[in-house]
């Protein structure tokens, strides 16, 4: 998992339009998802921050941020980032099976955001992942997971999902994941091409990254969610650009 990341970590952002308008934008619409549902509550730690989209957007609103994730190379570069944007951001390298060794507790909200649980492929792997999240959260703090909506996916093999041309120093990149779908229609590995062209001497690359995606359901993932010790686990609608699931680890008892 870290190979992939890290070796797709220089081109991230290509996978937006414009990742600075929808790093600011994603950070604009979390603060008022946060300031709605647990509202005072400033500490917020990303638990897969890749190259910082939620994590810099968010401290761009005047969170005080942490973050972590899987990759060596997408924290280097969020580090970067957070530099370039001038917000300062704790970022360490940890998986987020273990985050409550690596940040210990107190947070007001958890994030993991953009597909990121996904990754995980076991049920048990997820709901480890959640009971760290629900232990690094202060009592009556939040959780916030963005997935892909697995129920609009279609299953099957050799599904291309293309994501653009981008043209950036004086070169062109074309995205386009090619999805296969095992049989239960439970996983799918994807590979995902980025064609790289010289525009002045058209010389040309294509870089191609395999991973695989447990297809986690919204309702799996609440059930989930709940297992973990979170209450009040609920779908926020038009929150985000993508489904949005969040709970509450339990006030303490008076
Ligand atoms: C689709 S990217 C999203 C990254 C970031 N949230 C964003 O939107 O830019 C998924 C991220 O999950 C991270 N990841 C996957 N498995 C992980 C794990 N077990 N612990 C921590 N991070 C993990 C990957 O390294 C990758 O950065």
């Amino acid at each position: 998992m870290s190979i992939f990341y890290d070796s797709l970590t220089p081109f991230y952002h290509l996978i937006y339009p414009d990742w600075p308008a929808s790093m600011r934008q994603q950070g604009q619409q979390l603060a008022t998802l946060l300031a709605t549902e647990w509202p005072g509550q400033t500490r917020v730690l990303d638990v897969s921050c890749g190259i910082g989209t939620q994590a810099i957007g968010l401290a761009l609103q005047g969170y005080e941020v942490s973050g972590s994730d899987l990759s060596p190379a997408a924290v280097a570069r969020a580090t970067q980032e957070a530099r370039h944007y001038e917000v300062a951001i704790p970022f360490s390298v940890a998986d987020m099976q273990h985050a409550y060794a690596c940040h210990g507790t107190g947070f007001g909200v958890v994030i993991s955001c953009d597909n990121s649980l996904p990754h995980l492929l076991t049920d048990e792997a997820v709901l480890a992942a959640l009971r760290e999240m629900w232990a690094c959260l202060a009592p009556g703090g939040g959780c916030v997971v963005s997935l892909r909506d697995y129920a609009q996916e279609p299953r099957g093999t050799n599904l291309v999902r293309p994501y653009g041309v981008r043209e950036e120093a004086g070169k062109r990149y074309l995205l386009f994941q090619v999805w296969d779908w095992d049989l239960s229609g439970d996983h799918y590995d994807f590979s995902f091409y980025i064609v790289e062209e010289d525009l002045a001497t058209r010389a040309g690359q294509t870089h191609i990254l395999r991973s695989r995606y447990y297809a986690l359901s919204v309702a799996k993932l609440s059930a989930l969610l709940r297992e973990a010790g979170f209450e009040a686990v609920r779908q926020v609608e038009g929150a985000f650009y993508q489904p949005i699931l969040i709970g509450t680890r339990p006030a303490a008892a008076l």
